[in-house]
Order: structure tokens, then sequence, then C-alpha cells
């Protein structure tokens, strides 16, 4: 009965034990549980016992090792638990550096964009990423047959997954479909700036990506004429690029304007000089713009006979370009932090 007595003393030992810090606990783990200890010895002892009273004994010599081992890991926690309080508590500690975001550029460049227009009266308009060809293509003037409704340009949306058929819901291949969403809610006078993503079939390289950012802007009232326009781009291009920046505008074709017209500014990066970015020309183109074609007042239910209008459509990678010389389109939307932590004072 010696072994019996000797468990129950040491299952009383276990219950009460105490440790005051992380080596008197691993004495006691020694003590009690290592090949030498107190426990292991009992059941060593444990091979001598009579089998009418190994059930018995078994049961007890497995509580006390259980109890010892719970108890002892019980205080472990204690301690490491009191040592990561004491860490925390360490008001003397340096703090973690607070990581701060960045602002990514093109936001950056399209809010400075949108600014300066704020400056003079537009506000901003929303639209729809998934368009309709009616807003994106049809109510702008394009022929059925445009080439800019081709495959190669624009991404249709398969009603049914898996299944190509002839759809007019798309993805929006330029800001311009907001003016016809706009012209269509509101009544003149209208003056608005559309800001937004665009989506186009293209291989994505350097220099073209399958989407990118616009700013469209649409004013309509009446005896808007094309001066206005001059001089809105011209005041846009000093606020954007320096008071120095001259523009000059080149005749172009567009369905939705009439007369329509591409814009140059004076290269900012040589002044005017010429260089390798403006090619040696001293200029850069920025935007399209021109007169809204009657045909498009028309169709969003304007009397164009009554108002007129100017539309303009510029892109927010090439401005950022210009502002902050990123080449690579892709560097955009990458999300490399060696890249947007650069526009950290920005
Ligand atoms: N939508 C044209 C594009 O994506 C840009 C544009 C050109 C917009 C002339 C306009 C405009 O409003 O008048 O290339």
């Amino acid at each position: 009965m010696a072994l019996k007595e000797n468990i129950q003393s040491l299952l009383a030992q276990v219950e009460e034990l105490k440790a005051n810090n992380a080596e008197e606990l691993e004495a006691l783990r020694i003590k009690y549980l290592s090949k030498k200890g107190e426990i292991t010895a009992l059941f060593n002892e444990f091979r001598n016992v009579p089998n009418d009273q190994k059930r018995e004994l078994g049961q007890m010599l497995n509580q006390l090792r259980q109890e010892a081992e719970s108890r002892i890991n019980a205080l472990r926690e204690q301690f490491e638990e009191a040592a990561a309080e004491t860490d925390r508590l360490d008001l003397t500690r340096t703090p973690d550096p607070i990581a701060l975001g960045t602002r990514h550029p093109l936001s950056l460049v399209r809010e400075e964009i949108e600014d300066i227009f704020s400056r003079i009266g537009f506000t901003i308009a929303q639209g729809p990423e998934v368009e309709d060809d009616k807003h994106v293509y049809g109510m702008l003037n394009f022929a059925p047959e445009h080439p800019a409704r081709d495959m190669q340009d624009t991404f249709f949306i398969e009603k049914e997954i898996g299944v190509q058929k002839p759809t007019d819901v798309l993805l929006r291949s330029h800001t311009s479909s907001v003016q016809t969403r706009v012209m269509t809610s509101q009544k003149p006078p209208i003056r608005v700036l559309c800001p937004g993503r665009v989506y186009r079939n293209e291989a994505i390289s350097a220099r073209a990506h399958c989407f990118f950012h616009q700013v469209e802007g649409l004013y309509i009232d009446k005896n808007v004429s094309f001066a206005d326009l001059r001089e809105a781009l011209l005041y846009f291009s000093k606020e954007m690029f320096g008071p120095e920046t001259k523009i000059r505008l080149r005749p172009s074709y567009f369905p939705f304007t009439e007369p329509s017209a591409e814009m140059d500014i004076s290269c900012n990066i040589c002044g005017g000089t010429g260089c390798s970015f403006c090619k040696g020309t001293g200029w850069v183109e920025i935007l399209g713009c021109g007169m809204v074609d009657p045909n498009v007042l028309e169709a969003c239910g304007i009397d164009s006979k009554e108002y007129s209008g100017f539309a303009f459509g510029m892109g927010v990678e090439r401005i950022t370009n210009l502002k902050y010389r990123v080449k690579d389109l892709r560097l955009f939307s990458e999300n490399d932090v060696r890249f947007l932590r650069q526009f950290e004072s920005c």
C-alpha cells in the first residue's frame, strides 16, 4: 500500500505547486516529471504491483501525472503572460512607427483637374462603367459601322456566360458616355466634369493598357462659342502646368464634336525649345475637344437652335506622365509601394 500513499501525498503536493519565476518552475518540472523525477519513479514501482491492484493504482498514477503536467503548464502560461504584460507596459519604449499610406498619383492628378475646373463653375458628374451602345456610341453620333465599335477596341459583355451573341452591353471605352447621361437627365445650362475609368481591348504594355482614366468636360448654354472653349482650356493649362504654358489647337475629327480639335501644350519639360519628350517639336498633345455636334444635342433632347456647347476629354495617365514623368502605364496598377511612396509629399 506504500505506493498508494505515495501517490496521494504527491497529488496533494502537486495541487499546491508554486513557483516565483521560470527557473523555479523548471526545477519543479525536473523534480516531478523528468526521467529521474518522483512521479516517474512511482511509475517504475508500478511494475511490481500485484495484478489485482494494477487497475486502481494505474488510474491514480495517470491522474497524478496529468495533474502535475497541467499545473506546471498553467504556471508557465502565467509567467509568459506576465512577461508580455511588462513588455506592453514599458512606457519608455519607442513606439512602433505608424505606417502612413500615400495618395495614388492618378488620384492626385484627377483631384487637381477637378479642383481647377470647379473654380470656374464645373461640378462633378458620374456615369456607369458598364454601359450600353446607345450612350457610348449611338447618341454620340457614331455611325453604326464606325471602327471604334469594333470588337478590337470595345469589350462587349456576353449576356449568357460563354455564349457569344451580338450584345449592346459593353464596358465604356470613353467617358464621353457621361455626356449623354447628363444631357438626357439635366436641363441646360450644364457645366460638368466627368472623371472615370474606361476600358479598351488593348494588349498591356508600357504604353497601352486595357483600362485607364479620363476626365470629360461638358458645357451647354445659350451662345457658347469656340472662344469660350479656348479660354477654358488655356486657363486649365496654365493652372495645371504653370503660367508660362501656351496652347495650340489643331483641327481634328470626332463624331460628337463639330468642329473638333486636338490640343497641345508647350512642352513643360523643355519649356518649348524641343527635347526628347516632345520629340524636338516643343509641343505635347494632351486632349481632344470641340463644339458639341448639333446631332448629339438633338439625340439627347436639347434644342440645338437654342443651345450650343463645348466638350473636351483628356487622359489622366497622360497628364500624370507630364507632371510626374511616369512613363510606364503598368506602374499605375501594380500597387508597388516603392512606386507609390514616391508621392508621399505630394
Ligand atoms: N472621347 C475621346 C477619346 O476617348 C476624347 C474626346 C475628344 C472627348 C473630343 C471629347 C471631345 O469630349 O470633344 O478619345
